[in-house]
């Protein structure tokens, strides 16, 4: 802001006397700007050079409100268990009243608390309007969890209208939704953590998926443009964002996997990646894979030529199968 203000003195300044004083000023300001950056820059890389191989303290969820979407099976379910299971009072959405009633279910039979709410995220007046229903019901909620989300399998030209749209309406738009709904409070309070569930068909392109890799790499433009803003906003800001990219999850949700090598690239059980998202979020990550290691395989990656990777890609051939026939 200040340096703004004196860039403009010195424009108005130029013109009568003291421009010369304006300029050097700006110059010292300008000096002393670049070597506090250098400095800050190189700091900041040690830093997380360094927290590579520290543990992280991992935030005490006892108590908090944690809201999921699609808490009725799969990864929204494990996490809803093991959330409540660390003290975490859940509150789980979905669009499936009867599976949903099985997760509170079984959370309560485990002595945990949880409060189930059927709930379409595709209909952005239902979420705005339940939203307002658990905020009175239970007060603020500290952690949101985008999960729910859909994954049909086939070429982009198999793909019917209907499926495709549904698809953006669940796994993107569905989750602005629930930000609209759930933001404004994080931001007044200055406090609360928000998940998204992307995937590795969010770093990068998989036959079969062309939709869903859209809607994919669309979960990690809007987590990473959100940051931006609630950073820009206040630069104190104290709401976590935390976006998940999982590989290959045993749910079910990924019918047709092949793999050339399952000892190194293999189906990750739900169990584990609940545990590995929850402690991601816990630990305030701003991104990680499931498996952990992924991203940083799949970040080196991406300096290495496209066609060179393609020869490895076609090597470990790990792909997704059709689900038509
Ligand atoms: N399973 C994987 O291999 C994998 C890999 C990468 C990313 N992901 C992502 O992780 C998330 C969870 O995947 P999963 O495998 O646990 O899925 P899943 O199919 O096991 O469970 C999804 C849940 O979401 C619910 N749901 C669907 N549409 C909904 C709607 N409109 N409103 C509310 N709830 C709705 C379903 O009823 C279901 O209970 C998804 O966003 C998925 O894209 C999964
Ligand atoms: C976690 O928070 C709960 C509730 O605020 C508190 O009772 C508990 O002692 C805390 N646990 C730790 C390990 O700090």
């Amino acid at each position: 802001m200040s340096r703004t203000t004196v860039s403009n003195n010195s424009r108005d300044g130029s013109a009568g006397s003291g421009g010369q004083n304006n300029d050097i000023y700006n110059y010292v300001v300008l000096i002393v700007d670049i070597v506090v950056l250098v400095i800050k820059f190189w700091v900041s890389i040690v830093e997380e050079f360094v927290k590579l191989f520290v543990a992280r303290a991992e935030a005490n969820v006892s108590g908090q409100f944690v809201l999921i979407t699609g808490a009725g099976h799969g990864m929204g379910k494990e996490m809803a268990l093991q959330y409540a299971s660390l003290g975490a009072k859940v509150i789980c959405w979905d669009v499936n009243e009867q599976t949903n009633t099985q997760t509170v279910k079984e959370i309560k039979q485990a002595g945990g608390t949880a409060f189930g709410y059927v709930c379409n995220v595709v209909k952005r007046e239902d979420v705005m309007e339940l939203a307002a229903k658990v905020r009175k019901d239970h007060g603020f909620i500290n952690i949101l969890v985008n999960n729910a989300g859909i994954m049909p399998c086939h070429t982009l030209l198999e793909h019917t209208e209907q499926e495709t749209r549904l698809m953006y309406d669940i796994n993107v738009l569905g989750n602005l939704w629930m930000l609209q709904a759930f933001l404004p409070e994080m931001i007044e309070r200055n406090e609360g953590s928000i998940v998204a569930l992307s995937s590795c068909a969010g770093l990068f392109g998989l036959p079969n998926l062309v939709p869903y890799c859209g809607t994919k790499f669309a979960v990690r433009g809007y987590m990473s443009s959100l940051a931006e803003e609630l950073r820009l906003k206040n630069p104190q800001t104290n709401i976590k964002l935390t976006t998940i990219y999982p590989y290959m999850i045993d749910t079910g949700l990924c019918k047709n996997p092949r793999f050339r090598f399952p000892s190194l690239l293999k189906l990750v059980a739900s169990k584990d990646a609940a545990a590995s998202i929850i402690l991601a979020q816990r630990q305030g990550l701003e991104e990680a894979s499931v498996p952990r290691h992924f991203l940083y395989v799949e970040k080196a990656g991406r300096i290495i030529p496209k066609k060179a990777m393609r020869l490895v890609n076609d090597f470990l051939d790990t792909y997704v199968d059709t689900d038509k026939k």
